[in-house]
C-alpha cells in the first residue's frame, strides 16, 4: 500500500474523483468497519485539509464518536440532536452553510463554521453519519454531498 496519497488534481471535483478508486482499493481488502472508517477519515483529511473528519456509530440508540481526524470532539449524540442527529433522524445528508444559522447545533469547536453530516447506510439501516467540519462557512455543496455519500456507500460492504 501507498504510504502517502498523490492527488494531483486541483478542484474539488477532481480530488474526489482521484480519491474515490484509491479509497475502493483500500477498503475493498478490509472487512473490518472501524479499520475502513479511519483510512476514510485520515484521506479525507489529507487530501482537503478539513478541519475535523469523522464518523459517529450508532450504537445504544446513540451516535457515539468513531474514527475521526482533527481535535477532540464531543462523544455522544441522540436522535435529532445537532446536525448529526439530525441527519440521522432525517435519514440524508445535511449542508450547513452557517453552523450559527442551525437551531440546536452542537459546537465541539468554535472554529467550525461550516459542516456537511452523510449518512451511512447499510442495507436498509443507518450505521453512523460521517461528519465533517470547516473553518470557512459556505465551504460545502452538492459536489461534497455526492462524492462523499459514494465514499459512504465502500462501507456498506465492510
Ligand atoms: N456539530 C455536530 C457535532 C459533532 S462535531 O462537529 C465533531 C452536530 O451539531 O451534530
Amino acid at each position: 500500500m501507498a504510504e502517502d496519497l498523490l492527488i494531483a488534481g486541483t478542484t474539488k471535483e477532481e480530488k474526489y474523483r482521484e480519491l474515490l478508486p484509491c479509497l475502493e482499493s483500500l477498503t475493498s481488502g478490509e472487512t473490518d468497519l472501524t479499520a475502513n472508517m479511519a483510512n476514510i477519515a485520515a484521506a479525507l483529511k489529507q487530501t482537503f485539509g478539513f478541519f475535523w473528519v469523522g464518523f459517529y456509530r450508532l450504537k445504544e440508540e446513540m451516535l457515539v464518536l468513531g474514527p475521526f481526524q482533527g481535535p477532540v470532539a464531543c462523544t455522544r449524540i441522540r436522535y435529532g440532536k445537532g446536525v448529526c442527529g439530525t441527519a440521522w433522524q432525517r435519514a440524508e445528508t445535511l449542508i450547513v452553510p452557517d453552523v450559527n444559522e442551525f437551531p440546536g447545533h452542537i459546537a465541539c469547536n468554535s472554529r467550525s463554521r461550516s459542516e456537511i453530516v452523510v449518512p451511512v447506510f447499510r442495507k436498509e439501516s443507518i450505521i453512523g453519519v460521517l461528519d465533517i467540519d470547516s473553518e470557512h462557512v459556505n465551504n460545502f455543496d452538492a459536489t461534497d454531498a455526492f462524492y462523499l455519500q459514494r465514499i459512504c456507500r465502500l462501507l456498506a460492504a465492510s
